[in-house]
């Protein structure tokens, strides 16, 4: 076992693929940081910590059990309250993490009688959910409507409950889903819609609440997932679901149910940041205009860039090309994440350009500036 154990190390090593968990260096205002899911800089703002201490500061640091034992703390409540007030009274239950949530709904709801139809760029912890599931699970291309449409019109009649998940801000591409057409979609063929708002909550829609908010269809996504664990600047994830789902989760999602709930400072932390997130659009427009800005100054500079987000790609290709060019910038003091497979595909390495509302103008022309993606460019 110790032999496959080195072979495969080996292995990663030469594709250039290693990953290390990195020792975090002492934290220099001097670092452009554009690695980190932050996008509000909620995380970086002493004050509201401060205030939050003030007011939260006999909460407990420990749940000591599951949720469904003596581990849900007021606090859950209180979080979910606030949640389903946010989403036009829909239910909300809150889970560990946004991996604990999409690993373990689908593979409660879904049967072999099912059929899912996902993306083909979902993330991980989707992947884990479909891999969980006993319904029959179909990958479809990225973003690819014909394709999508002609699978549900193939198999429409033939399953009994068919699921469409899709995230709404994809998290390495930066690239958004057409929340319409998937809402057309699943209306013709009485599928339900599951959409991942992970990237989106908190720093797009009018009140924060994610892609479907900022199109009006919020009501139409029969599970729409959000995680506090990025601009939220907490922990934790909730899906906004109808009543009766909730209650069907609570009694089947193993996930859910057999972990350790989260400690009720967290909880309070996260509820004194949703009683924010509504009154923080001014944040969310200067980070959508200095998403832009960024995009274009690339494209000005002849990069290849994707994204139509705060989190912006340029597409290198190769694990070593994308290392270095990681680490040219490093010794600029620019910070980003070189992304391989296999959380991307195969052949298609990225930087990753993960903007947060703090850097200024000046940050985003110093990273222009000092972006090389070949020798002399
Ligand atoms: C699209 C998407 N969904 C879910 C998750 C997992 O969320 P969490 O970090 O809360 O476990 C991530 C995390 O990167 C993500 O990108």
């Amino acid at each position: 076992m110790y032999s496959k154990i080195d072979k495969a190390l080996e292995n990663i090593k030469e594709k250039n693929a290693f990953r290390q968990i990195k020792t975090p260096e002492i934290s220099s205002p001097s670092i452009i940081d554009f690695s980190t899911n932050d996008y509000l800089a909620l995380a970086q703002k002493t004050d509201l910590l401060e205030s939050f201490y003030q007011e939260y500061h006999q909460v407990h640091l420990t749940a000591s059990s599951s949720r469904l034992l003596s581990g849900n703390h007021l606090y859950y409540n209180k979080v979910e309250r606030k949640l389903s007030d946010l989403y036009a009274s829909k239910s909300a239950l809150f889970f560990n993490s946004g991996y604990h949530l999409n690993i373990g709904v689908l593979p409660s709801l879904s049967s072999k009688k099912d059929l899912i139809l996902a993306d083909k760029l979902v993330h991980a912890s989707l992947i884990e959910g479909l891999k969980l599931s006993s319904a029959k699970v179909i990958r479809y291309k990225h973003l690819n409507y014909e394709q999508l449409e002609s699978l549900l019109a193939k198999n429409y009649g033939s399953y009994e409950n068919i699921f469409i998940v899709s995230e709404s801000i994809f998290s390495m591409d930066g690239d958004l889903v057409d929340i319409n057409k998937l809402v057309d979609l699943k209306r013709r063929f009485g599928a339900y819609l599951y959409l991942d708002e992970a990237h989106a909550v908190g720093a797009v829609g009018l009140k924060g609440l994610g892609l479907a908010e900022e199109k009006g269809l919020n009501l139409e996504i029969d599970f729409l997932v959000g995680t506090m664990g990025k601009a939220l600047a907490s922990v934790g994830a909730y899906i906004i679901t109808s009543e009766n789902i909730k209650e069907y989760l609570i009694n089947k999602c193993r996930s859910l149910i057999y972990t350790t709930a989260l400690p009720p400072v967290n909880l309070a932390w996260s509820y004194f940041l949703l009683n924010q997130i509504s009154e923080l659009s001014h944040e969310r427009k200067d980070l959508a205009k200095k998403s832009k800005y960024l995009k274009e100054q690339l494209i000005a500079k002849a990069v290849e860039v994707q994204g139509d987000s705060h989190i912006l790609a340029v597409i290198v290709g190769e694990n070593k090309k994308c290392i270095d060019i990681a680490s040219r910038l490093e010794l600029s003091n620019i910070k980003v994440q070189a992304i391989r497979p296999p959380t991307v595909p195969e052949g298609t390495a990225r930087i990753r350009i993960s903007l947060h509302q703090k850097l200024s103008y000046q940050d985003l022309d110093t990273f222009v500036d000092n972006l090389t993606i070949t020798d002399g460019n």
